[in-house]
């Protein structure tokens, strides 16, 4: 029942997922689409919501989907796209998820909402339960969430609770909070926020005049992300609006990569990583909650995963920034990190459209940038000197 507060199949204890009437699945639908702006709520037949005049909305969606000639060049690549999530409302994709999330508390008359996150899910929940006039509650690992993140969570109004433990942790005590109070977990077992986030790829083939990429790299941490978007391709399919479907790849850090290792080996068993460590703190998952669909996601499309160390993610987020002007923050850098490797390695070819999801923005972090360069030089105020300087 969509009015029900559940997030887990009674019956296996798995996760649940939204799913539409077979009516809906059709071409015809998106004619009504054409009119409307390119944003989350363009593609609102295929979304949860029974009234659309009680969306809590801050404009997400309609991100720019960029041509990276440069990057492309670099690569030796003819097609490379980069989808900047960074513009959403709170500069990330959460934001996607959060608009049908939080009018989805709304209408299941819950007056709190909670969530642990690495950052960017707390920050993007805060702001929307704002707007609803909600009170939230985020979970956050001590010491372990970007500057910026932080930051917006507090100046929405969310109580924030810093957990001596990971994010793996804080999830598990949020869950279990949510079960036994009326308080409405955001996380993304909640299938209702994947919903929102399917629309990238909506927004990707509406972008690319009803092209499909032949391949999307998205950066892999709970595992959501990557498992709305497959879900988001295989409905346009199975509306017949697309003949054919991009294979999904997966990239995860290497210090917290348990799904990317699991594909790597071909294995059916998933090993967590306990103790999960990267710069890239957004991704620092250990055991991420929606692996299932992740794998799912990544074996049916006939995708792969990769890993990506930390200097690898580093050195894609300048390069990024560097050639196309792009300023992602480091969980995001490892979808660019991960093109590079597997375009070395012969796994993406130079004809293929390929689409990066960049998922945060880099402002987000800014500590992590002023900790590799120096420190501008200072001068005093004379042109002279100014001219002398630029000359060498
Ligand atoms: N990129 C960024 C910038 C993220 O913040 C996250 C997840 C991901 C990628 C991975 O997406 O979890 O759906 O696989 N951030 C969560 C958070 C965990 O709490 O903000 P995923």
């Amino acid at each position: 029942m969509p009015s029900e507060i559940i997030y887990m199949c009674r019956r296996c204890g798995d996760l649940l997922s939204v799913e539409y009437n077979v009516d809906l699945m059709r071409p015809e639908i998106a004619s009504n689409w054409v009119g409307r702006a390119l944003s989350v709520w363009r593609y609102a037949e295929l979304l949860p919501i029974v009234d659309r005049n009680k969306i809590v909305s801050l404009g997400e969606g309609g991100t720019s989907l960029n041509k990276c000639d440069r990057l492309g060049g670099y690569l030796g690549l003819k097609e490379v796209y980069v989808k900047n999530e960074g513009e959403n409302p709170t500069g990330s994709f959460k934001d996607r998820g959060m608009t049908v999330g939080v009018t989805k508390a709304l209408e299941m008359s819950m007056k709190r909402v909670a969530c642990a996150s690495t950052g960017n899910t707390s920050a993007s929940l805060a702001a929307y339960a704002a707007k609803a006039g909600l009170e939230c509650i985020v979970l956050i690992p001590s010491g372990k969430v970007a500057l910026g993140k932080l930051v917006q969570a507090i100046i929405y109004g969310a109580r924030v609770i810093q957990v001596k433990g990971n994010f793996d942790d804080a999830l598990r005590i949020v869950e279990e909070l949510c079960m036994t109070q009326p308080i409405y977990l955001l996380n993304s077992i909640n299938p209702y926020r994947l919903e929102g986030q399917k629309t990238i790829a909506f927004e990707i083939w509406d972008q690319l005049g009803g092209k499909v990429p032949d391949k999307v790299i998205v950066p892999v941490g709970n595992a959501g992300n990557i498992s709305a978007i497959w879900k988001g391709f295989r409905e346009l399919y199975l509306m017949g609006l697309i003949n054919r479907l991009p294979r999904m790849i997966g990239i995860q850090a290497e210090g917290a990569a348990p799904i990317a290792n699991m594909i790597k080996m071909g294995s059916s068993e998933i090993k967590f990583v306990e103790k999960p460590e990267t710069i890239a703190t957004a991704i620092r998952i250990g055991s991420p909650v929606n692996w299932k669909k992740a794998v799912k996601a990544i074996r049916e499309s006939g995708g792969l995963a990769e890993t990506v160390s930390d200097e690898e993610i580093l050195s894609a987020q300048k390069l990024l920034a560097r050639l196309e002007g792009i300023f992602v923050e480091p969980a995001s850098a490892a979808s660019i990190a991960g093109l590079i490797k597997l375009s070395k390695n012969g796994l993406v070819e130079k004809d293929e459209l390929v689409v990066c999801v960049a998922t945060g923005h880099g402002l987000k972090d800014p500590d992590i940038i002023l900790r590799q360069f120096p420190k501008p030089i200072e001068i005093e105020v004379d042109v002279n000197t100014l001219i002398k300087i630029l000359s060498v």
